[in-house]
């Protein structure tokens, strides 16, 4: 059974550390957890400008707020189309929800034993889950620099924790998720000497019914399996919670920090 948000639970989806009609960019938006950020992030008010972006060209979220880019940011030229149409405008909140586990185009399974381990897979999903988030991150630099409040937030995943791996196995996966958090700790130190009010955080969603979980679900416990919408209210929540003396940390859905 998916969990869904009881019905006492009220998402604050309010950054008090965010200007009123701040500008958000949400990156896989056409994914199970960047669509319902979009949407939880739109019943605010307080949001003035959206840019979803995501590969799918159909994506329509029916809000004059938003504009929807049809981008692949894996793909440096479209990080370059971004940074031109964004020039120096500033960016509130950058909200990374790219990432990639399975992929059956490519053959990509995460691997149980060291002999299933293939170069081209672990190129892949560094390049997805790691380089990409930071290149971004690079690509936007003129736009999180300078004097207003920004919260830069990327989906990781616990199993990215070294000190949290118990059981083995998942090599890529939990390496370009490791290799995700290093590159957020390291933006975090460079966006505070940019950005005194910069805020960058590494976010584990849980375990939410999306296409990328889809294949384990079966063995996730009795309700712990959460409905997208439940995601992006808890990490709405969670974020809205931290302040620029918690930039370069990782947390969960229920607002627990975790190990790097
Ligand atoms: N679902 C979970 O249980 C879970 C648990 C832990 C961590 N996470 C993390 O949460 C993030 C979002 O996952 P999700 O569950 O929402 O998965 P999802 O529904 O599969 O969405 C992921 C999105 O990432 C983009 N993407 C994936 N592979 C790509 C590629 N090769 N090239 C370009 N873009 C690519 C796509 O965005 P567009 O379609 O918009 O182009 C895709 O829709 C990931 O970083 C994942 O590791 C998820």
């Amino acid at each position: 059974m998916i969990a869904e948000p009881p019905v006492s639970y009220k998402g604050t989806a309010m950054f008090s550390h965010l200007p009123h009609s701040y500008t958000a960019i949400v990156t896989g938006a056409g994914g199970g957890i960047g669509h319902a950020i979009v949407h939880a992030l739109l019943k605010s008010s307080r949001l003035g400008r959206l840019i979803a972006i995501s590969r799918d060209k159909s994506l329509n979220f029916d809000d004059a707020r938003v504009t929807t880019l049809s981008l692949d940011l894996t793909q440096e030229g479209d990080r370059h189309r971004l940074k031109q149409s964004l020039g120096d405008q500033s960016v509130h909140l950058l909200f990374n929800a790219i990432g990639t586990l399975h992929d059956e185009q490519l053959s990509i399974w995460p691997e149980k034993h060291l002999e299933q381990l293939s170069a081209d897979a672990l190129a892949h999903l560094m390049h997805v889950n790691a380089s990409t988030p930071i290149l971004l991150i690079a690509a936007l630099t003129a736009s999180l620099q300078g004097k207003h409040p920004v919260i830069v937030a990327s989906l990781s995943a616990r199993v990215g924790s070294i000190n949290d791996n118990g059981f083995g196995g998942w090599y890529s996966y939990r390496a370009s998720k490791a290799a995700h958090n290093m590159l957020m700790k390291t933006a975090a130190i460079e966006l505070a000497r940019l950005n005194k009010r910069s805020i960058v955080l590494c976010l584990h969603p849980g375990t939410a019914d999306t296409p990328l979980s889809q294949p384990f679900q079966a063995r996730v416990p009795q309700g712990k399996l959460f409905s997208p919408a439940f995601v992006a209210q808890c990490l709405v929540d969670v974020i809205a919670k931290r302040t620029p003396e918690d930039t370069g940390s990782f947390w969960d859905w229920s607002g627990k920090p975790i190990e790097w």
